[in-house]
């Protein structure tokens, strides 16, 4: 880990006492901490029973026999399309909004109702079906922000089929290796969404996608959103609205054993090859409904509630689709991105829809800073209550700004640590509880057990940093990865023993409060993103004009990282380069390239071409040294490499360039 992490120890100690007034609305109390300390299982069995609606009770809470492979609530059978839906209808709540949607086109809104979304998933899950989807299929889902997307992720849960969303700023390149480790049967897909104002396409990467021998894919459902000319392939494609229409209106749900996976979503681990981590059916629903109740402190009847991820990441997986929608929430969802048509978007919808409670990324905030708080200043934000902050470490200043301009000097704010893999929140505040203190996620919630451990997996002193990991199962853990045990066990479970190793750096302060610093591993968090830089590297190194690659997350002040590259050609390529001149071109070239094999997201900031990389005697590459350059430090100890007059080599190049 980088040592300048730990000792650079931050030394904050304002904290913020929640009001009397949110104290006494609040779900999540201090007797939850003590019914956890006493009898953990006990208690998560609780809130199975309070959260969720169980076809057939489950026996036992937790069987750990075979760890590091769980079970939750073994012997329970539920739905998690009629937790999230059909429950809130037969409760007599059909008419609450569960979906206030609005598009990014200004004039453009929908209000989904329970009872309407009843009405959709039931549809959608029988045209599913007559397409051959049943239970244990898997369904890939490419969508932009609209409620069809999180219908067809319920109409999948219902019909016990694992969805594997994938992010629609993914390439067609990202989304064929996803569809064919998850062997999809049907792809749900749109012709296009909007974009900053204007249409953007996305079945042509779907039928790039498909254009391989042996694609696994049978049909492919498309929403029509832009109403933009699209290709169509007879007999394989088909229009969701017409699917909808002629499916059956009513659908019986089975329920499903506790442990049947509910879905797989991809995410970026320390090798080139995406891993496909799975979620089971209950413990997931149980600890998303849980967490959504006792951390954002959701009330349904009240609150307006606006997650502001996208749906193809986890956090909109758990905390707009299954948290929110279990507890019978109403809430925002939101197609475009925060600056379109104007910078005060954001404050304008939670103005109007009223939003009482709003969960973000760091990132954004940050952005929100740099525009300016005279934005903001001219909407009405009084109706916010709660503020969250999710994906990435929040700086204090950030945290100070969010909660003074956003949140009127008045709302808690909870800094929720989770991952992908522990699917939902872990580290976070109880904001009726918890007094905050800015940039830190603070303590494990109820029920959960996290440390901060040294090299030898020792708990660390107060003041000191390690690494942090999870010393108990949790009720929604990952499964493991798709197809891949082993992966599991290698990646999580083996670094320390019997403990979870979370991949990130943490650090203690002199309160007990954890700090979550980033990632210990070959990870970036750019926007909140998790990106590889093997994935990235094997990108590069596919383009023909380039022999080796490398690639470092330099420290960003908006996007916390940025990608930066460098890049050794191969030979014909220099002299082609030099003779021409097409240094910048190249540059463009490559990080086209990239955008192409792996999504725009991925598109390194700065691409260096060297003649040379920094690497130990044993051919490691170096990449704390290309740090040092990518951020302009003076560069570091390079007694271990094999050569040191590479970075000279390196830096000379710099100057040049
Ligand atoms: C980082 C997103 C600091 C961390 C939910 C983690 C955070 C990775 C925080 C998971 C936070 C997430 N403070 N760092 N509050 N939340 N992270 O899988 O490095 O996309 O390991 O899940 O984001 O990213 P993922």
């Amino acid at each position: 880990m980088s040592s300048e992490g730990l000792s650079n120890l931050l030394h904050e100690e304002r904290t913020f006492e929640p009001s009397e007034e949110f104290v006494a609305q609040a779900n999540g109390t201090a007797e939850l901490f003590e019914r956890a300390e006493q009898d953990r299982e006990a208690f998560w069995a609780e809130q199975a029973r309070a959260y969720v609606q169980w076809e057939t009770d489950f026996e036992k809470v937790l069987d750990w026999s075979e760890a590091p492979f769980a079970k939750w609530f073994l012997g329970g059978r539920l739905n998690a399309c009629v937790n999230a839906v059909d429950r809130h209808v037969e409760a007599g709540h059909g008419d609450r909004v569960a979906i206030h949607w609005i598009g990014e086109p200004e004039d453009e809104t929908r209000d989904i109702t329970y009872a309407e979304l009843h009405g959709m998933v039931q549809r959608a899950a029988n045209a599913l079906a007559d397409l051959g989807v049943g239970e244990g299929d898997t369904v890939a889902i490419y969508l932009p922000m609209i409620p069809e997307a999180a219908v067809a992720m319920l109409a999948c849960a219902r019909l016990g089929a694992p969805h594997s969303v994938v992010f629609g700023g993914f390439s067609a390149e990202a989304l064929h290796s996803r569809i064919d480790d998850a062997g999809a049967k049907v792809v749900i897909t749109a012709d296009g969404g909007y974009r900053r104002g204007k249409p953007s396409a996305l079945k042509p990467a779907v039928d790039a996608a498909l254009d391989h021998d042996d694609n696994p894919v049978q049909h492919v459902l498309v929403v029509q959103r832009t109403g933009q000319e699209t290709d169509w392939t007879e007999g394989r494609d088909v229009w969701w609205h017409e699917a909808l229409e002629a499916a059956d209106e009513t659908h019986e749900a089975q329920a499903f054993d506790a442990e049947h996976p509910l879905f797989i979503l991809y995410t970026s681990g320390t090798t080139g090859k995406p891993k496909g981590i799975f979620h089971a059916t209950g413990g997931y629903l149980v600890q998303t409904a849980y967490t959504n109740a006792i951390v954002h402190d959701v009330h349904p009847e009240t609150d307006v509630y606006w997650c502001t991820a996208d749906i193809g990441w986890v956090t909109g997986h758990s905390y707009i689709v299954y948290g929110p929608m279990t507890l019978g929430a109403t809430q925002v969802m939101y197609e475009g991105t925060p600056d379109t048509p104007h910078q005060g978007r954001f404050w304008e919808i939670v103005q109007d829809a009223k939003v009482t409670i709003l969960y973000t990324a760091p990132t954004a905030i940050r952005t929100f800073m740099k525009w300016g708080e005279d934005i903001p200043a001219k909407y009405d934000l009084s109706s916010l209550k709660l503020l969250g902050s999710v994906g990435e470490p929040i700086n204090p200043e950030a945290w100070m700004w969010y909660r003074r301009v956003i949140g009127g000097d008045r709302t808690p704010i909870v800094d929720t640590w989770w991952q992908t893999e522990t699917g939902a929140i872990m580290i976070s505040p109880v904001p009726g509880v918890t007094p905050t203190r800015p940039g830190s996620a603070q303590h494990p919630i109820p029920g959960i057990s996290a440390l901060v451990v040294d090299d030898l997996g020792e708990p660390v002193e107060k003041g000191s940093g390690g690494y942090l990991v999870l010393t108990e199962p949790w009720p929604s853990m990952l499964r493991g990865i798709w197809g891949d045990p082993e992966r599991y066990v290698d990646t999580y479970w083996s670094r320390f023993k019997d403990v979870y190793f979370a991949g990130d750096g943490a650090k203690l302060d002199e309160d007990g409060n954890i700090w979550v610093l980033g990632r210990v591993d070959d990870v970036m968090n750019v926007s909140g993103h998790r990106m590889s830089t093997a994935e990235i590297e094997s990108a590069l190194v596919s383009h023909p004009k380039v022999a080796e690659a490398a690639v470092v997350g330099a420290t960003d002040d908006t996007t916390g990282q940025a990608i930066c590259a460098f890049v050794i050609l191969r030979e014909e390529a220099v002299s082609e380069a030099d003779d021409a001149g097409e240094g910048e071109d190249l540059v463009a070239e490559l990080r086209n390239h990239v955008a192409r094999e792996i999504g725009a997201i991925a598109k390194p900031r700065q691409i260096m071409v060297v003649p040379e990389l920094p690497k130990t005697r044993s051919g490691k590459i170096m990449r704390r040294l290309l740090k040092d350059v990518a951020e302009n430090r003076e560069v570091g100890d390079v007694t271990t490499l094999a050569d040191s007059s590479v970075m000279n080599l390196i830096s000379e190049g710099m100057t040049k360039g």
